[in-house]
């Protein structure tokens, strides 16, 4: 019977011609251990019969039994003969043995798998929230990392326990203390690989699996993602024009969370209001919630006054303000900053350090020179005015959109992206499509929603398409939505 089966397994491993015979018989073997053709302690039969049954020399199946002792799927008792093992065979059944289904992903997995986030198109004329990165200065960068590579000493090849490299934190608060009217010391600042981790560090934190996330409606699916993966209930809140807009019937919610872009909602555009922003911190501090606060692109602001952050309205201590570098430098530089609370900052720390891993501190040195030399302020100067020229730009190619009534730009004049309200009996999500087709990267506003349909429009990017290229799609954008909306107006 054995010698039948390892006659049969071996005549198909062989067919490949790769394995050797004593490989071909050892896989049969270990087949015939994990299917239970071969029970704890059987006994094999002799490695004299085996050859002999299955016309192989005995150096073969010695070497095949040899290999599987090893392995500890046999055991060999000297003078009794080779016995299969009690424990290991058992234990590779109930692992390996094939079960009814195939493997799924947890429900956890199908959520964050889902295609919502796909990014297959994602440097093109349009895409939303893209910065033009072929104007990062590349020759001073290398020298820069160069200079920060030959200078490392060990500690800097190390993962990092202080929240970052010390010099880099000091720029970024003095950044965000003047710029962006935050309270802080260098020492909350954490230094990460960028929103999503910001995001997930403030998760781990500071809510339980379960607990209430309130995010924006329409909201930025990265944050959508963040909360999914680290096992949040996402209660969607309405945006209008002035921001988040809570009511009561949110309130019977009660947030442990509440994430917020106050700057420039993402992806509508709106900036929340002062009287909304003194509403939300008081819904936070009644609900005893958390505010995070995601300041995307504030660096980009092209008209008006500049927006001060929510967290230099908290009084309580309840604002957790995170930026990137992603949009002034480059996405895949991977990193950004979190500002947590005093009274939090170690505990972040220790656990950046124990679920991230955090390093690259020579990378983190080049970026602390780059700012402390004026890089960045002039890297952030040139980019402010090439997308506001941008910007102006799209708006005068969609001019026939605008004047003819069917659609109108939303929001405030900032960032990488315009907002085009469309009427609620558009098909945005068809007209994302048909951009597509022609190299057009625009959003559908109704892609963002998590809860309300009333939203029609599209979410386009200027920071990324050249001057001539935004002239150019911009006007077979405007081609396009005028015949796709205009006859469904009626
Ligand atoms: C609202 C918002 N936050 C954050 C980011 C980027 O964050 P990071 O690249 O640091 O993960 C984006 C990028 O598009 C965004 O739209």
């Amino acid at each position: 019977m054995l010698s039948e089966y390892l006659l049969a397994e071996m005549s198909r491993l062989g067919q490949s011609g790769e394995l050797p015979l004593h490989r071909q018989l050892y896989e049969a073997l270990r087949r015939a251990l994990l299917e239970g053709k071969l029970g704890a302690g059987d006994r094999l039969p002799s490695s004299r019969d085996l050859a002999q049954d299955l016309s192989l020399s005995r150096n073969t199946v010695v070497a095949a039994l040899g290999q599987l002792t090893v392995e500890g799927y046999l055991v060999s008792h000297v003078g009794s003969g080779t016995f299969v093992h009690d424990h290991v065979p058992q234990r590779a059944l109930r692992l390996w043995a094939p079960s009814a289904e195939p493997a799924r992903l947890s429900q956890r997995g199908e959520a964050l798998a889902h295609r919502h986030c796909a990014r297959d198109l994602e440097i093109q004329p349009f895409t939303p929230g893209t910065a033009d990165f072929s104007a990062f200065p590349v020759a001073l960068w290398q020298r820069l990392q160069n200079k920060h590579w030959r200078a490392a000493y060990p500690e800097m090849l190390d993962y990092n326990d202080s929240g970052g490299y010390g010099p880099l934190r000091r720029a970024v608060a003095d950044y965000l203390r003047v710029f962006r009217s935050v309270r802080l010391d260098a020492d909350q600042v954490l230094i990460t690989s960028g929103t999503q981790q910001s995001l997930e560090l403030c998760a781990h934190l500071l809510a339980d699996h379960g607990d209430t996330v309130w995010l924006e409606d329409p909201a930025y699916w990265g944050a959508v993602k963040a909360f999914t993966a680290t096992g949040l209930a996402i209660h969607p809140v309405a945006v209008d024009d002035e921001g988040i807009a809570p009511s009561a019937t949110d309130e019977a919610h009660p947030p442990r969370l509440i994430y917020v872009t106050p700057s420039h909602q993402y992806p509508t555009g709106a900036v929340m209001s002062l009287a909304r922003r003194q509403q939300l911190l008081a819904t936070a501090s009644r609900c005893n919630a958390w505010v995070l606060e995601d300041d995307y692109d504030s660096e980009f602001r092209f008209s008006g006054p500049p927006i001060s952050s929510l967290e230099g309205l908290d009084e309580e201590g309840r604002v957790l303000y995170m930026g990137t570098f992603s949009k002034v430098l480059y996405p895949g530089l991977k990193l950004g900053y979190l500002v947590v609370p005093k009274a939090l900052v170690h505990a972040f720390k220790q656990a950046h350090y124990d679920l991230n891993r955090p390093g690259q501190m020579p990378l983190q040195a080049a970026l602390a020179e780059f700012i402390e030399m004026g890089h960045f302020a002039s890297a952030l100067r040139r980019a402010r005015q090439t997308y506001a020229e941008r910007r102006q730009l799209l708006v005068d190619a969609l001019a026939p959109v605008l004047s003819s009534g069917l659609g109108r730009i939303h929001g405030a004049a900032q960032g990488l992206h315009l907002c085009l309200r469309l009427p609620s009996h558009a098909d945005d999500r068809a007209m994302a499509a048909q951009a597509a087709r022609e190299g057009l990267t625009v959003r559908p506003l109704s892609a963002y929603c998590l809860q309300r349909q009333d939203l029609r429009g599209l979410a386009i990017g200027y920071g990324y398409a050249a001057s001539a290229g935004i002239q150019r799609h911009g006007a077979a954008l405007a081609q396009l939505l005028t015949t796709r909306v205009a006859p469904s107006r009626t």
